[in-house]
């Protein structure tokens, strides 16, 4: 059941209509389902139902404390990469001990923010940052607790900015160190060693690249659990991509199976980071059309949506569907989606096939609930935009549209200029 769909030809996301929710807060928008959201935790954790599993929601996604707390709602934590998606969580109301924390550069002060916070584990990333958890939990009289995320070398297929898992990416240790390096931990005081870690890349639509590092880390796991390592978790990243256009990735269904195969036997937790797949479809921007616009090759839309606002066709080339809220009509043109900024980057569809719009049209930028917000920016003293959440019949504003005011918040001028 898709939550977001046509009524003869008004684009509704539960129960609302979506131009509705536009004449009361004004454009853009991001809007998400609460149905939608809820389906993809409950799906995701029911397909690892027959093996212990914790679901480790990853912030970066989708950071709204309310998103966070509908997961949390639904028996999820949390996988952080910083010290701001630490204290996201924790006002949301997550436990700490279902928070996983991840990401090659943790600063000092975040971990021992982790560490106070007691977190189930860190994802060390360098033997480096290993000495460094290692000396703050010391100074602080306490254990950390660590997996160590291994680079298994497989390549996902997928685009090379999210691609993680290969020798070359900055991310993890490599699987032929990784043993020395849980030997080093074992020397260390104030380190327990817990986990296995792994994360290949990011938008992954198949299995084998999944199976294919499982199988790598089954010979490090048997390894340790011969030298006497008490490894209890295998977080085994995230990754599970979605249809953004015409990609068929595998359900979750499909996902679990195949992770249950390859790891049959382990007698481990298995955790898991998913991002994208819980919120990638459950959001859409809408924005609306200001002008058209028709160049000597192009035809331009330009909508009061921008690159600032989401980022990912500007900085991947990725594909974001683009609908209009109001389908009636029925004429198309080939045109270029565009926002207000300056830069030839800023745009949101180039030569596609779109509803012929007009001037005051709204129209849905698709699949935006991950990676959309949170990487916006105020580029061009952009206010960013708010973010609504419907929830059957009612909207729900999670969080405000930024005012000017905003903008120039913790600025100031010195006296002496
Ligand atoms: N765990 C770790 C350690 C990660 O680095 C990531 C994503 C995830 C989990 C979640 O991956 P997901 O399930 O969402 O694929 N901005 C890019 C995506 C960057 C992904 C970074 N790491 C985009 O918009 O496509």
């Amino acid at each position: 059941m898709n939550h977001f769909q046509y009524v003869d030809n008004d684009l509704f996301c539960e129960k609302v209509a979506v131009k509705d929710i536009a004449s009361q807060v004004g454009t853009p928008f991001y809007l998400y389902s609460h149905a939608t959201l809820t389906r993809h935790i409950r799906g995701f954790q029911e397909s690892f139902a027959s093996v212990p599993h914790l679901v480790c929601f990853s912030v970066k996604a989708n950071s709204n404390l309310a998103v966070l707390k509908i997961f949390i709602n639904n028996g999820a934590g949390l996988d952080i990469v910083s010290g701001g998606e630490l204290y996201r969580g924790l006002k949301a109301g997550c436990s700490a001990d279902k928070i996983v924390y991840s990401g090659v550069g943790k600063s000092a002060r975040e971990i021992r923010e982790a560490l106070e916070a007691g977190i189930l584990m860190f994802n060390v990333e360098s033997p480096q940052e290993l000495e460094q958890i290692n000396a703050i939990a010391g100074e602080m009289g306490k254990k950390a607790p660590v997996a160590i995320r291994v680079n298994p070398d497989v390549d996902p297929q997928t685009h090379p900015y999210i691609s993680t898992g290969m020798k070359k990416a900055k991310f993890g240790i490599n699987i032929q160190e990784a043993v020395q390096e849980y030997r080093k931990a074992a020397t260390l005081p104030n380190i327990e060693v817990i986990g296995v870690d792994c994360h290949i890349g990011s938008q992954l639509t198949k299995l084998s690249p999944f199976v294919d590092a499982i199988e790598k880390i089954r010979l490090l796991v048997a390894t340790l659990q011969e030298e006497g390592f008490a490894i209890r978790y295998l977080d085994l990243g995230g990754g599970l991509g979605i249809t953004y256009e015409d990609e068929t990735p595998p359900d979750f269904d499909g996902y679990a199976q195949a992770i249950i195969n390859a790891t049959k036997g382990l007698n481990l937790t298995l955790v898991f980071e998913p991002g994208r797949v819980l919120t990638g479809n459950a959001g859409i921007l809408v924005c609306k059309v200001l002008y058209t616009k028709k160049g000597e090759v192009k035809n331009f839309v330009i909508s009061d949506g921008a690159m600032n606002d989401l980022a990912r066709p500007a900085l991947y080339g990725a594909f974001q569907g683009i609908l209009p809220v109001d389908r009636s009509q029925q004429d198309t043109l080939v045109a270029d989606v565009v926002g207000p900024i300056c830069e030839s980057g800023d745009f949101f569809a180039r030569d596609r096939e779109i509803a012929a719009f007009q001037p005051g049209d709204l129209l849905a930028v698709t699949s935006a609930g991950a990676y959309g917000f949170t990487m916006s920016s105020n580029y061009n003293s952009r206010p960013r935009v708010p973010e609504i959440l419907v929830k059957e019949d009612q909207i729900l504003t999670v969080r405000e549209r930024e005012s000017y005011e905003n903008l120039i918040q913790g600025e100031n001028i010195p006296d002496n200029l």
